[in-house]
């Protein structure tokens, strides 16, 4: 069988992964550290990819050239912008777009020179699973979290998303910079740094792709305040939730 890559945009995240595996073993490459490893007996191969889309692209490379994965699920943070997806929801993408890719007039505006298409898909049947491990984890989220972690945040009724994500090489911190991303692009429900380059890899070599995104800010002026306390007690813990709910049913 072949491993299952996870890939965690951040430190505290592939933390809360690796606490999971019982046997992993470090590997080099690329300038990246893989962990590869067990959980609940499946293979499974975790690395951070750093951010940004050229971190991402040469990861999810790595992990398909490398180590020979048959699917690469993401997990990390995203600022919410389609209404109502609010901070503690979270996001499982359908379909990503590069928010920043503009060749125009060459080509339409967001499309990926030479590929015909702005948008690569998610796989349906992966993120289908994912979406259903998520909301049975958020059906009880103090059940994941901890009544400790929930109290310094209103997480109210936290829900379940699934569609349009855009990602692009900029933190998006004002609320001028989110109504843009509106206008452009209004069906999409949240932005990142990563997805589309991971989505586009995975286009190029056939490996199925799922996207998880916990809600951490609405891209907005206060996108930075306790974004890493945030990911430290709430979208770590989702994400591993989420992954070991995926992991027992699998
Ligand atoms: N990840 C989490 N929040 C984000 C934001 N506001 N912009 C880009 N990436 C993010």
């Amino acid at each position: 069988m072949k491993p299952i890559g996870i890939v965690g945009a951040l430190r505290q995240e592939l933390a809360a992964v690796l606490d999971r595996m019982p046997d992993e073993r470090r590997q080099c490459a690329g300038g990246r550290e893989f962990w590869a490893g067990h959980w609940h007996g499946h293979e499974v191969v975790a690395v951070l990819s750093r951010v940004g889309k050229v971190a991402a692209a040469t990861t999810a490379t790595a992990l398909i050239e490398r180590f020979n994965v048959n699917r690469i699920i993401f997990t990390g943070a995203a600022g919410g912008l389609g209404a109502g997806v609010r901070v503690g929801d979270v996001v499982v993408a359908r379909r990503f777009v590069q928010h920043d890719m503009d060749a125009s007039p060459l080509f339409p505006r967001h499309e990926v020179p030479l590929y015909g298409r702005a948008c690569f898909d998610t796989d349906p049947a992966l993120s289908a699973a994912l979406a259903e491990a998520a909301r049975a984890v958020l059906a009880c989220p103090d059940e994941a979290l901890g009544a400790h972690a929930l109290a310094g945040f209103d997480l109210r009724a936290p829900r379940v998303h699934t569609g349009l994500v855009a990602s692009g090489d900029r933190f998006i911190a004002t609320a001028v910079e989110s109504a843009a991303l509106r206008q452009a692009l209004p069906n999409a429900l949240a932005v990142e740094m990563e997805g589309a380059a991971v989505a586009q890899v995975c286009h190029d070599y056939g490996v199925p792709f799922a996207a998880l995104r916990t809600i951490s800010d609405r891209a907005d002026a206060d996108a930075h305040t306790d974004f890493m306390h945030f990911i430290d007690q709430v979208a770590s813990r989702y994400s591993v939730a989420v992954l070991e709910n995926y992991f027992k049913n699998l």
